[in-house]
């Protein structure tokens, strides 16, 4: 898949594939655990989730583990960050995760797109493609830092955004939001198709 400009994302400098040790950290499930992220997905049974930006999989494969019926889309642009994920599913196999490098065959697919940690990374085009993915009747899930908490790990905060430039962002693109909500470290905003 072809590597995006990054205009119109906070953070212009892609996810740096040396520092992918950090996305395996356990604490993260401590700040941010993966039934929260469940229960904000509210994904019904069997649907198809697409994690937009998938880095290592912590989180598809977390959710893998607690809801066996989802069928879990890991698209990450980075072959690096693909061949990470690909060594942990050979190591420990999760038949309903699977490896995608390029969005567009999952364009009006998707029940939920999660976007975990990812909003500050994506350019203008980029997240166009991942609006394009929302079933309609879907919806997509932006957790990401928020800029305004304080914070003990996570990017500096002038590399973040509140939780009104996300959602400004997130309607420019031309998503629906509906609802949304600080957590932690993260705010979460859902928005449909
Ligand atoms: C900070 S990491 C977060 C990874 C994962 N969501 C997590 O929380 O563990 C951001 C990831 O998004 C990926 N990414 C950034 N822009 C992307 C795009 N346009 N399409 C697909 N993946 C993208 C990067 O390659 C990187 O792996």
């Amino acid at each position: 898949m072809p590597h995006h400009e990054r205009h119109g994302a906070k953070q212009p400098e892609r996810f740096d594939p040396a520092r992918a040790q950090v996305l395996d950290d356990p604490s993260r499930f401590i700040y941010l655990p993966a039934e929260l992220v469940l229960d904000l997905l509210d994904a019904p049974e069997n649907a198809r989730i697409v994690d937009f930006g998938t880095g290592t999989g912590a989180y598809a494969v977390a959710l893998a583990q607690r809801r066996p019926d989802l069928e879990i889309v890991a698209l990450d642009e980075q072959p690096q960050m693909l061949d990470l994920l690909r060594a942990k599913l050979n190591a420990r196999p999760q038949p309903s995760v699977e490896l995608a490098d390029d969005p567009r065959p999952l364009e009006g697919t998707a029940d939920r797109v999660l976007a975990l940690n990812v909003l500050h990374e994506l350019g203008d085009e980029a997240l166009a493609e991942l609006s394009k993915l929302v079933k309609p009747g879907g919806y997509a899930l932006f957790i990401d830092w928020n800029a305004d908490a304080d914070r003990p790990v996570g990017p500096p905060n002038d590399h973040v955004y509140t939780l009104d430039e996300a959602e400004a962002r997130v309607r420019a693109s031309g998503l629906n939001v509906m609802w949304s909500q600080t957590l932690a470290y993260h705010f979460a905003i859902a928005a449909s198709a």
